[in-house]
C-alpha cells in the first residue's frame, strides 16, 4: 500500500524522508520518490523498484533542503514506472504532492485540466491533484488545497509543497490515514506511524475533512473548510513491531479489520453517481463481444479458487451464462474446451502464481478472452491478460489470505451485474437494489468484527480438537470450503468442508460424539434441507454451530448448539460477510494453539513454482 512521510524542520529532509519509507517498507511497494526545497528550487527524484534504487539516484546527486515529501507507491492507476511515482507536480513544476487513496473521478478532472491547457506525464489519478491544486492557487496554499479537494471525489490522505510558501507543509485526509507528528522545532506526517516513530511519538490523528498546516515550529490544525481545530495529542507507546501492525497483534487480524475498506475501495469508481449501475472502464470488451460470450471458465488457485466458486454462482446467477471452475493446476491437464467464445477469467491475489499464469497462457493460445482478477497491478497475470479488475484490498501481507479473498467477491458481484447490465438479465431497478446493499456491507462487517470476542470463544473450544466439519449447500458450500481451508493453514487442525448432502454418502462415518461441525447457512431456499443434514451430525454427536443470516436465527437455533448470526444481506451477497466469523474463528483457534499466525509452516505468500 502507497505510504507518506514529509518533514519540515532544520535537519536534512532526505535522510529522514528516506528513513522513514523503510519504515513502510513492509507493506509492499513498486516504486518510491522524495521532493525537497533545494536552494534551485522544489526537486524531484524517483525510481521504480526498491528504495535502493532512489538511494542510488540520491547518493550520486543528493537534494540538500529542510523540507520535503516521499512517498512509495503501490500501483493503483497505471503500472509502476518512474513516470508515475510520487511526488507528482504541476507543469511549472512549482507544486508537488504526495497522494494516498483514489480519486473516483479523475478521467473527468483530467479532461477538464486537459481543456485548460495542462499536460499530463503520468496514468496517475494523482498527477490530477497536483494540476488542480496548481491551477486553483492565488498567493495562499492552504486555500488553494482547500478549493482543490472541493472538486475531488474518492479517498485520499495527501502532503502538499509549493516553492510559492517553502516554509510550510499541508497535509489533508479524507478516508485515507494521515498522522501528524510533532517534534521540537521540526515537524512530520505520516501515513503510519512507523514512519515518523524513530523522530516523535506524539502525534495528531487527523480524521476524515480535516488538514494540518505544518511549519518548523507549529502545528495549525484545520477543517477543509478553514474552521480551526483542537486535538489531543496521542502519545504512542508502541514499538516498531506492533506499530507496523497498527496495534494488532498480527497482520491477518489487521488485514481481517481492513476488510470494509477493501469492500469500499474496490467498488470505488465503479458505481455510476446515481448508485443505479455499474461502470467498469477497465473492460475493454465491447457489447456485442460480452453477448458473444457462451461460456466462462473460472481458473484460480487456493482460496482466489474458492473466491472463483462463489462467483461462478454470481454470474450463472445474474447473467445466465454457463461457468465452470477449475484449479488451475487441473485445468491445462483436462484438456478443456476452450473456444474464442470462452471468456477465461483467472484470479489470483499476487498476480504472480506459476499454475494460474499458466492457466491464462494455455487460455490464450487456445483464443479465448482473458479477465484476471487481481491485488497486484503491473503483476505478470495483468500484464498478460486482456481485461483486468484491479481489487483494491491494498498489499496483504499475512500468508492467510483474507482481504484480498472478500475483494475478489465484492469484484465477482460487480463484474456479475456489469454482464447482467449489457445483457439484459436484469433491469436497473435490480442492479439499484444489488449495489446499495453492496454499500451496506463495510458496515455490518464492522459490526460482525465487533463480535470477535464470542468467536474467539468458539475457536478456543474448537482448539483442543483435531478435526472438524464446515458443511454447506449451494454458496454456502464454496464458503465453507473457505473457512475449512483458513482454519486447516493456518491452525494445523484437520477439517473437511462438505455439501452438506453428501454427508450420508460416506463421510458420516467420521462422525462421533464432540466433533465440532460448523455450518454455514443463509440460503433460505435450502436451510430446510440444510437442517435436516445437521439433524444427521447431531444424532451421532457431534457439537453443532450454525453460522445463519438475520431471519433465520429462530428456526435454526432449535436444531444447533451455538448461533452465530451475520447482518441481513442479499442472499447473493452473504459469502461477503458470511465467511467473515470464519476468518476470526480461524486466527483465534491458531492464536490458542500457540502458532505462527502470519506465517504458518510449510506455506508461501506466493507460489511461483507449478
Ligand atoms: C490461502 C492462500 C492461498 C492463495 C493461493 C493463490 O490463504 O492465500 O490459497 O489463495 O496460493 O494465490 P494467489 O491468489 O496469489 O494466486
Amino acid at each position: 500500500m502507497c505510504g507518506i512521510v514529509g518533514y519540515i524542520g532544520n535537519r536534512e529532509s532526505q535522510d529522514i524522508l528516506i528513513e522513514g519509507l523503510k519504515k513502510l517498507e513492509y507493506r509492499g511497494y513498486d516504486s518510491a520518490g522524495i521532493a525537497v526545497f533545494t536552494q534551485e528550487g522544489l526537486e524531484v527524484r524517483k525510481s521504480i523498484g526498491r528504495l535502493a534504487n532512489l538511494e542510488g539516484k540520491l547518493e550520486g546527486d543528493p537534494l540538500h533542503g529542510s523540507v520535503g515529501i516521499g512517498h512509495t507507491r503501490w500501483a493503483t492507476h497505471g503500472k509502476p514506472s518512474d513516470a508515475n511515482s510520487h511526488p507528482h507536480t504541476d507543469n511549472s513544476h512549482k507544486f508537488s504532492v504526495v497522494h494516498n487513496g483514489i480519486i473516483e473521478n479523475y478521467l473527468e478532472l483530467k479532461e477538464e485540466l486537459i481543456a485548460k491547457g495542462r499536460h499530463f506525464v503520468s496514468e496517475t489519478d494523482t498527477e490530477v491533484i497536483s494540476h488542480l491544486i496548481a491551477e486553483e492557487y492565488d498567493g495562499d496554499i492552504v486555500q488553494a488545497v482547500q478549493r482543490a479537494v472541493k472538486h475531488m471525489r474518492g479517498a485520499y490522505a495527501l502532503g502538499v509543497l509549493t516553492e510559492y510558501e517553502p516554509d510550510r507543509l499541508v497535509a489533508v485526509r479524507f478516508a485515507s490515514p494521515l498522522v501528524i507528528g510533532v517534534g521540537k522545532g521540526e515537524n512530520f506526517i505520516g501515513s503510519d506511524i512507523p514512519a515518523i516513530l524513530e523522530y516523535t511519538r506524539d502525534v495528531y490523528i487527523l480524521n476524515d475533512g480535516e488538514m494540518a498546516v505544518l511549519t518548523t515550529n507549529a502545528v495549525e490544525l484545520m477543517t477543509i473548510e478553514g474552521e480551526v481545530i483542537s486535538k489531543e495529542i496521542f502519545h504512542v507507546d508502541w514499538d516498531l513491531v506492533t506499530a507496523e501492525k497498527a496495534g494488532f497483534d498480527h497482520f491477518m487480524l489487521k488485514e481481517i479489520y481492513e476488510q470494509p475498506k477493501a469492500y469500499r475501495d474496490t467498488m470505488m469508481g465503479r458505481v455510476s453517481e446515481d448508485g443505479r449501475s455499474v461502470v467498469l472502464k477497465e473492460i475493454g470488451m465491447t457489447a456485442e463481444q460480452i453477448r458473444g460470450i457462451r461460456k466462462v471458465h473460472i481458473v484460480a488457485c487456493g482460496t482466489a479458487f474458492h473466491a472463483g466458486l462463489v462467483g461462478k454462482t454470481v454470474i450463472e446467477g445474474l447473467a445466465r451464462i454457463p461457468v465452470e471452475t477449475d484449479v488451475a493446476s487441473e485445468y491445462r491437464y483436462r484438456s478443456p474446451i476452450i473456444t474464442p467464445d470462452t471468456l477465461v477469467i483467472v484470479v489470483s491475489q499476487s498476480g504472480e502464481t506459476a499454475d494460474t499464469l499458466a492457466a491464462l497462457r494455455e487460455a490464450k493460445r487456445n483464443g479465448a478472452r482473458v479477465l484476471a482478477i487481481t491485488n497486484v497491478v503491473g503483476s505478470s497475470v495483468a500484464r498478460e491478460a486482456d481485461d483486468v479488475i484491479i481489487t483494491q484490498a491494498g498489499p496483504e501481507i499475512a500468508v492467510a489470505s483474507t482481504k484480498a479473498y472478500t475483494s475478489q467477491l465484492i469484484a465477482f458481484n460487480l463484474f456479475g451485474l456489469y454482464l447482467a447490465q449489457v445483457l439484459g438479465t436484469r433491469d436497473e431497478a435490480f442492479v439499484a437494489e444489488v449495489l446499495e446493499a453492496m454499500h451496506k456491507l463495510p458496515e455490518q462487517v464492522e459490526a460482525i468484527i465487533e463480535q470477535a470476542p464470542v468467536l474467539k470463544q468458539v475457536a478456543d473450544s474448537i482448539s483442543t480438537h483435531n478435526n472438524l466439519f464446515f458443511i454447506g449447500r449451494g454458496v454456502d458450500f464454496a464458503v465453507a470450503q473457505e473457512g475449512s481451508l483458513k482454519l486447516k493453514e493456518i491452525s494445523y487442525i484437520h477439517s473437511e468442508a462438505y455439501a452438506a448432502g453428501e454427508l450420508k454418502h460416506g463421510t458420516l462415518a467420521l462422525i462421533e460424539d464432540g466433533i465440532p461441525v460448523i455450518a454455514v447457512i443463509t440460503q433460505k431456499d435450502l436451510y430446510e434441507k440444510t437442517l435436516s443434514n445437521i439433524k444427521e451430525v447431531k444424532a451421532r454427536g457431534a457439537h453443532v454451530l450454525g453460522v445463519v443470516n438475520a431471519g433465520m436465527e429462530e428456526e435454526v437455533g432449535k436444531s444447533v448448539d451455538e448461533l452465530f448470526v451475520i447482518p441481513k444481506t442479499l442472499q447473493l451477497l452473504s459469502p461477503t460477510l458470511s465467511v467473515i466469523p470464519l476468518q476470526l474463528i480461524s486466527y483465534y483457534a491458531s492464536l490458542a494453539r500457540g502458532n505462527d499466525v502470519d506465517k504458518p509452516r510449510n506455506l508461501a505468500k506466493s507460489v511461483t513454482v507449478e
